[in-house]
């Protein structure tokens, strides 16, 4: 079995965060989106992975590679433009070849991985098996109707959805979902849509069968939802401790704290996730906060928030909650006389301000 992820997008949405980076590297728990797909894939076995990226962009490539680091084999395929998924999946067709594949949405979380579907779908030797979520908005998604345990149709973001079921980002196809691509018209908004892919098969009488899962998390592009992942990903480790905590610091709840992290007269109150060469001096980080690589905090308070490596954090008064931080940012005391805020902040940034 191989996987083809996709990687590609602009991430509009998220600026001024993907101004700089691809949205599949923005960091949840220290890692980027991307790595919960791939180690999602290689834990079920798979080696061979095609990332379906921008035709503009090297970032992701930059990052991983041909995937050695990951025990992958990796290899990239561009898109020319945004042409909807199933086009995705038409453009791989020579990559895959005639081996069954998972298909994965690069920007989805999920827990607890994702060999249990291969399993299902080997067991029930099916063509295409699907991941369905419980969702309070189904219009925002592929909403497929069910009849008797079985999935009947598939609509692409209904203004009426026959279910509250999503199809996430996970599906497990063999080779008749090209058929299904390469049969298919492109939507209103012109795109190929991967639910009309699903609504070919079904048409067409091939077998199509589901999970349902718990616990999955889709980006919908505010910095909101991506503390919404932080917070379930953090929900999920377990205690592990490398780095130097001094005397006078005091650690509670499911704490991660890499080698290197130094930790001094602070009180850090998990789940937390501390990156390596991270210093955390006279400091209260709270619950759900990832702070990455070589972050520098003193006097200061943050809880519920993402911290991107090389930020640096230094004042007595502040106090950060619900914020995203991209890399090399500092929040410092100013120095300059008169006592003024100074900022320089790139474009659509934020700053609420007590
Ligand atoms: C895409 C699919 C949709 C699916 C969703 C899951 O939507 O078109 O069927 O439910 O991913 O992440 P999009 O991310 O393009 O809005």
């Amino acid at each position: 079995m191989k996987a083809l992820i996709t990687a590609g997008g602009h991430g509009t949405r998220l600026r001024p965060i993907t101004h700089t980076q691809n949205k599949h590297l923005i960091p949840i728990a220290n890692k980027p989106i991307l790595n919960y797909a791939l180690e999602y894939v290689r834990d079920a076995g798979i080696r061979e992975v095609g990332i379906i990226t921008n035709q503009e962009g090297d970032e992701v490539k930059e990052v991983y590679g041909n995937g050695k680091a990951l025990g992958l084999k990796i290899i990239y395929i561009p898109q020319e433009r945004p042409s909807g998924l199933a086009d995705c999946v038409r453009i791989a067709e020579p990559f895959i070849g005639t081996e069954p594949f998972v298909f994965y949405l690069g920007d989805n979380i999920i827990v607890g991985g994702i060999r249990r579907f291969i399993e299902e779908f080997e067991k029930n030797q099916t063509n295409c098996h699907l991941v369905l979520a419980k969702v309070p908005d189904p219009e925002r998604f592929g909403v497929p109707e069910i009849k008797g345990n079985r999935i009947v149709n598939i609509v692409e973001k209904p203004k009426k959805p026959l279910s509250d079921f999503a199809v996430t980002g996970i599906y497990i196809y063999d080779h008749t979902i090209f058929e299904a691509v390469n049969n298919i018209k492109p939507s209103a908004r012109g795109e190929l849509e991967i639910s009309d892919a699903h609504q070919y098969l079904l048409n067409k009488g091939y077998k199509v069968t589901f999970s349902e899962i718990t616990g999955w998390w889709k980006d919908t592009g505010k910095p909101s939802d991506l503390l919404e992942a932080n917070r379930l990903v953090l929900d999920n480790i377990s205690t592990v401790i490398e780095g130097k905590v001094d005397r006078n610091s005091r650690i509670s709840g499911r704490v991660v704290i890499a080698q290197g992290a130094e930790i001094v007269n602070s009180n850090i109150r998990g789940p937390v996730i501390i990156g390596a060469g991270a210093k955390i001096s006279n400091a209260y980080i709270g619950p759900y906060s990832s702070i990455d690589k070589n972050c520098e905090i003193s006097n200061a308070e943050i809880e519920f928030s993402i911290v991107s490596c090389n930020c640096i954090i230094r004042n007595q008064k502040i106090r950060i909650e619900a914020s995203l931080l991209g890399k090399n940012v500092q929040i410092i005391e100013s120095q300059a006389k008169p006592f003024t805020n100074r900022f320089i902040i790139g474009d659509q940034s934020l700053i609420e301000i007590r």
